[in-house]
């Protein structure tokens, strides 16, 4: 359940038009927080929650490619301007794709990584300087594709990785300064119908539904995204699903990495 963390705190989402991000920026408006949305569409496109909201001045939306400098740049001085302060920035917003590298095309391999590495690390830094003020936090939102190159989904792993090298350094680096750093590592979230992931040429395709039974509703992963923010803690693989995959790839790497090359043959041969 919600609790009063984000009461009175000023709350970054990047990505939250759609999927998870829209239920972790609703949560937090919903505790009190003051939240800049953010997404590519109009601020028309919004729901009306968020409509609502804009017009009472406890969010604002600024639209733009989390790629460019001046969204970056807009999303930081709307927080500043308009609240007086950050607290907490959340990197939700991400891309994926899939197919084997060999097939992919090189501006897919790019679109994946800018997103979801260069974008993030050019607004954590922006942001740094307020969240060191106000002692606030950071996390980054990764997924268990960050614990083994993933056959078919290498852009995607690899840049879930390497924010996991991001917050490992961070945390170290910024020790002294008692902000705090947390990556949340998720298994399948529930998607919203428009979720889509990039071909190997580049095209949007539909993601299907997950199966319920190994997939986080938004609201559970909202939740447990407002826990590792409240607890401080630096970092979280939640679930059943989660904690194998963790136990697997740290611990039995060899027959990890069997099993998936064998799955992957599998679904070549069909
Ligand atoms: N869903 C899962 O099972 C799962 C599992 C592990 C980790 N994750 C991670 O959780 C995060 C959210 O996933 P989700 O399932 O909610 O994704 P989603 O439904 O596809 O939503 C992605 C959000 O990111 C925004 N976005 C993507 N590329 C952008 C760009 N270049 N510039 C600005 N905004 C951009 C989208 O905005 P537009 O509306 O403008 O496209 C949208 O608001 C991602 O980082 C994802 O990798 C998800």
């Amino acid at each position: 359940m919600p609790t009063s963390f984000y009461l009175n705190k000023t709350v970054i989402v990047t990505g939250s038009s759609r999927g998870l991000g829209k239920v972790v920026a609703y949560q937090a408006l919903q505790s009190g927080g003051n939240v800049i949305l953010h997404g590519r569409g109009t601020e028309d496109a919004l729901d009306d929650y968020f409509k609502d909201q804009i017009a009472k001045g406890k969010a604002f939306y600024v639209s733009g490619d989390v790629e460019q400098m001046e969204t970056a740049q807009q999303l930081v001085s709307t927080a500043i301007e308009r609240f007086g302060r950050l607290d907490v920035l959340i990197n939700n917003a991400g891309i994926s794709n899939k197919g084997a590298f060999l097939e992919s095309a090189i501006s897919v391999v790019n679109q994946v990584i800018q997103t979801n590495l260069m974008a993030v690390l050019q607004l954590t830094h922006l942001a740094l300087p307020h969240i060191v003020q106000s002692k606030g936090s950071i996390l980054f939102i990764s997924s268990l594709a960050a614990f083994v190159g993933l056959p078919g989904y290498m852009p995607y792993s690899v840049s879930k990785m390497a924010l996991r090298a991001v917050s490992e350094s961070l945390n170290i680096e910024l020790k002294r300064q008692g902000i705090h750093i947390g990556i949340i590592y998720f298994g399948f979230v529930e998607n919203d119908n428009e979720k889509y992931t990039l071909n190997p040429s580049g095209h949007k395709e539909k993601v299907p539904p997950r199966n319920k039974l190994i997939t986080f509703t938004k609201e559970e992963a909202g939740f447990c995204i407002e826990k590792v923010l409240r607890k401080r803690q630096k970092r979280k693989t939640p679930g059943i699903t989660g904690k194998l995959f963790y136990c697997l790839s740290n611990y039995a790497s060899f027959l990890f990495f069997k099993m998936l090359s064998r799955q992957y043959e599998k679904q070549q041969a069909n």
